[in-house]
């Protein structure tokens, strides 16, 4: 169990380097499976769901070293079996082990994955392209077993551009025989970092980035020592500019890849705070906010990430007049609302939309997080309200996605605590 104390009122400034992204290392990790060497990752962020990948990947027979920001996975020797238990039921991302290991060997059996619990967050993809490549599939009350001699490339087209099954069919393809193809795939940044690093393993990738993905399958890679660096954290670099707009102030985010952070950076420009760029940061200035948003919607990338829905709702609460969201991602991740009234906000939610009456403060009150995004979240609400606010994160959400949030926002001026 983990409790943040927040006092309100600082404003923050300062620089902070911003980690490696989690929604990028997890699928690395799991594409490591694919190489018969060593996969060296720089930039890895140290946080509850590596090591929750980590313990999957030593329970699959991978050697791993892990020093601060440095994982090195050795998959020369795998020992597959059937995977499962809390590592797997709690990271979404653990499906991804299920691509990886049908294209390494042709089998997999792996526990339902979890993550937070934001929607319903089905897999019908990811088998349902696996199904077309040619993979037996029989689902368990508590998993799903796969197998396929020998997957055959094809043309899948998504009905909508999930980022996990994105993924989960681009690491299958790279074992299939010939051409795969995924029209209508998702666009992520951390998709593009997966490929990089496939492309440096050996395997041909084109595409990434784009709607069209094509990947050309080979049996069994030679193997090697490959190192890859893993791009920033744009929902890190998010939460820590949407926490400068809200408790006012003037901070300095260093980051490796700029152009991921317009859709975010767009919504503050909007509101009136300054937004500067360097070659690797950015740098937001807010004073004051004037007049509500209008409407922002959640979409695939390049639009507004879902993952930074609940921290926009957090900045806008305060800002004069009406702003208006609509979640078009998870059905229920309107979950802060509650807390955030509690404190004072002023949020009509209706089906997927969201009504923001901005008010002039928010109080301290005690808050409960339920999921990751939503527990940052409500971090920035502490910091922008007036007197203390304790943020309960009974399962530990934050540490999920978070490397040192109390230590970040410590050095920018926040007054935080963690227990
Ligand atoms: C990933 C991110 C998560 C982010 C989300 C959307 C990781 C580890 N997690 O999650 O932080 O919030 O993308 O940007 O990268 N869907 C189906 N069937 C499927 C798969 C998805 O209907 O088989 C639907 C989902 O219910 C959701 C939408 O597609 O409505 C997008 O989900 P998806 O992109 O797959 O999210 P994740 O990969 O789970």
């Amino acid at each position: 169990m983990a409790v943040y104390y927040v006092e309100g009122g600082n404003c923050l400034f300062g620089e902070c380097e911003i980690q490696g992204s989690k929604n990028a290392v997890l699928p690395l990790m799991a594409a490591a499976l694919l190489n018969e060497g060593y996969t060296v990752l720089h930039n890895c962020p140290n946080i509850k769901d590596v090591h929750y990948m980590s313990d999957i990947l030593c329970d699959l027979g991978c050697k791993i070293w892990h020093d601060k920001n440095l994982l090195i996975i050795d998959a020369t020797e795998i020992s597959p079996g059937a995977i499962g238990g809390e590592s797997v039921s709690n990271v979404r991302a653990s499906i991804l082990i299920a691509g990886a290991m049908l294209s390494r060997v042709g089998h997999v059996m792996i526990g339902l994955p979890g993550g937070c619990r934001i929607g319903e967050r089905p897999t019908d993809f990811h088998f349902d392209a696996f199904e077309k490549m040619g993979v037996s599939i029989i689902h368990y009350e508590d998993g799903v077993e796969c197998e396929c001699d020998r997957m055959k490339g094809c043309e899948i087209n998504l009905p909508f551009p999930s980022v996990g099954a994105t993924e989960n069919i681009i690491l299958a393809a790279t074992g299939a025989e010939g051409i795969t193809i995924i029209n209508g795939a998702a666009r992520e940044p951390e998709i593009v970092d997966l490929c990089l690093l496939l492309q440096q393993f050996g395997i041909l990738v084109e595409g990434a980035g784009t709607s069209r993905i094509t990947i050309k399958g080979s049996k069994g890679l030679t193997g090697g020592d490959v190192a890859h660096s893993v791009i920033s954290d744009r929902i890190v670099a998010g939460t820590y500019a949407y926490a400068a707009a809200a408790a006012k102030g003037c901070i300095t985010c260093k980051i490796n890849n700029l152009p991921m952070m317009e859709s975010i950076l767009n919504p503050l420009s909007l509101l009136g705070c300054k937004i500067e760029y360097g070659n690797d940061y950015f740098k937001v200035t807010c004073h004051e906010m004037h007049n509500g948003l209008g409407s922002i919607v959640t979409a695939p990338y390049p639009g507004f990430p879902t993952d930074m829905q609940s921290q926009l709702m957090s900045v806008l609460v305060t800002v004069p007049g009406k702003s208006v969201i609509e979640e078009n991602i998870f059905e229920k991740r309107y979950h802060i609302a509650g807390e955030l009234a509690k404190m004072g906000a002023c949020i009509h939610i209706k089906n997927d939309i969201a009504v923001i009456e901005g008010v002039d403060c928010l109080h301290g009150e005690n808050v409960r997080v339920c999921d990751l995004r939503g527990g940052a979240a409500l971090i920035i609400a502490g910091l922008c309200a007036k007197g203390a606010t304790v943020v309960d994160d009974a399962f530990g959400y934050i540490d999920r996605g978070y490397e040192n949030i109390v230590g970040d926002f410590t050095r920018l001026g926040g007054c935080i605590q963690y227990e």
